[in-house]
């Protein structure tokens, strides 16, 4: 039955939050049944004494958690070697995403992103009714510098680019990106999200150029995804005037003790970490094998095109018969791809034994 009631309220909805209606949604529904390699999530256990810290902290439910996250502030910049006025904690790095596009875009400005990158900036650029500049990298895969500073970028607020890159999996070189940064006097943002599987990062240029931000999160090395810990790393004044925009008790006690009794045991996620560069490297043999062209990858997922005949979604929707999940981009010019996350030893053996079924079955029946 029509709503009139509600018809006249979507209708006061702002224009950006009318286009955000046409945006694919990319969440997903989550079946406990489900091997879920979709969302990059990693999915081991805390280690016991982050555990600990996790529980102790359920004890001071009743209290507000401690206003600007100062304690993990601090954590943070002892740990990376910074000062607590170059860190600012959120709810994750998506949501220090959110305050770099506010503090930074007006309707109609624009934004420009490596590309393919992560689709969530999209989303952001229109809640700003900003144009969103999406900018491939060269064909020899490096950066496209000139693009970027005198091409259809040079009016762009900010640059923003993920190291190693989500779809992709790749990684630049840090020169390269110091080399961007270098030539610009705008603000570039350095989403390393994955970078804890990766040779190299970037927080030694903090030194050395204000107009670099890094981003980092604790969803995917640390295990921490549902708990919503990032940080954003850069210069004292610019990341005092993101602070400002900052909810007051933007984290909880939970995320604020997990986040230092993370910082305080990296060293126990080294196996995790050995094990996921480990399995990546095996489910990517096994998919080459396949007839899967796989990107080779430093982050804790792999993109692969799949074999002739088929399409990423025809293939997500086959998983998904298996109960296996995996994301698709076809929005990103990316549509004979599939993306797994990696996983445990047996989440990623589910996965082979489904992606050697399905070829099986093709092969019999290519027609399917
Ligand atoms: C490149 C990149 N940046 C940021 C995020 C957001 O991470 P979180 O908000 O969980 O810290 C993701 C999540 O998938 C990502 O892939």
């Amino acid at each position: 039955m029509p709503d009139a009631k509600l018809q006249s309220v979507l209708s006061s909805l702002s224009q950006q939050a009318s286009e955000l209606n046409a945006l694919p949604s990319i969440c997903t529904m989550p079946d406990a049944r489900c091997v879920k390699l979709d969302t990059n999530e990693n999915p081991f256990a805390l280690p016991a004494p982050v555990m600990e810290c996790a529980v102790a902290a359920l004890e001071r439910q009743y209290l507000y958690p401690q206003d600007d996250n100062i304690s993990l502030r601090e954590a943070a910049a002892k740990a990376y070697g910074l000062c607590r006025d170059q860190v600012i904690a959120g709810n994750g790095s998506s949501e220090l995403l959110g305050l770099i596009y506010k503090a930074f875009l007006s309707p109609g400005d624009a934004v420009a992103m490596i590309s393919p990158g992560f689709a969530f900036n999209r989303k952001l650029a229109t809640l700003q009714g900003a144009r969103f500049l999406e900018i491939p990298l060269t064909e020899a895969y490096l950066l496209p510098t000139e693009q970027l500073l005198f091409g259809p970028a040079k009016d762009a607020k900010f640059i923003l680019l993920a190291n190693p890159n989500n779809p992709t999996g790749m990684f630049l070189p840090v020169a390269e990106i110091e080399s961007l940064v270098a030539q610009s006097d705008r603000l570039i943002v350095l989403d390393e999200a994955y970078v804890d599987f990766a040779p190299d990062n970037a927080l030694r240029l903090l030194d050395r150029y204000s107009n670099l931000l890094i981003l980092r999160t604790f969803s995917k090395s640390y295990a921490a995804a549902g708990i919503r810990i990032g940080f954003g790393l850069g210069h004292p004044e610019l990341v005092g005037r993101l602070r400002n925009l900052q909810n007051v008790f933007n984290m909880n006690v939970i995320g604020h003790a997990v986040g230092i009794g993370i910082l305080s045991h990296r060293e126990a996620y080294e196996e995790n970490h050995i094990h996921i560069k480990r399995e990546r490297q095996r489910v990517c043999v096994a998919l080459s094998q396949l007839g899967f062209s796989v990107t080779p990858s430093n982050a804790n997922f792999l993109l692969a095109q799949v074999p002739p005949g088929q399409d990423g979604t025809w293939w997500q929707a086959s998983l998904k018969k298996r109960k296996i999940l995996v994301a698709v981009f076809p929005e990103d010019g990316l549509e004979n791809c599939i993306r797994v996350s990696i996983g445990t030893r047996a989440q990623m053996d589910a996965f082979l034994t489904a992606v050697r079924d399905i070829s099986g079955r093709l092969q019999h029946d290519p027609g399917r």
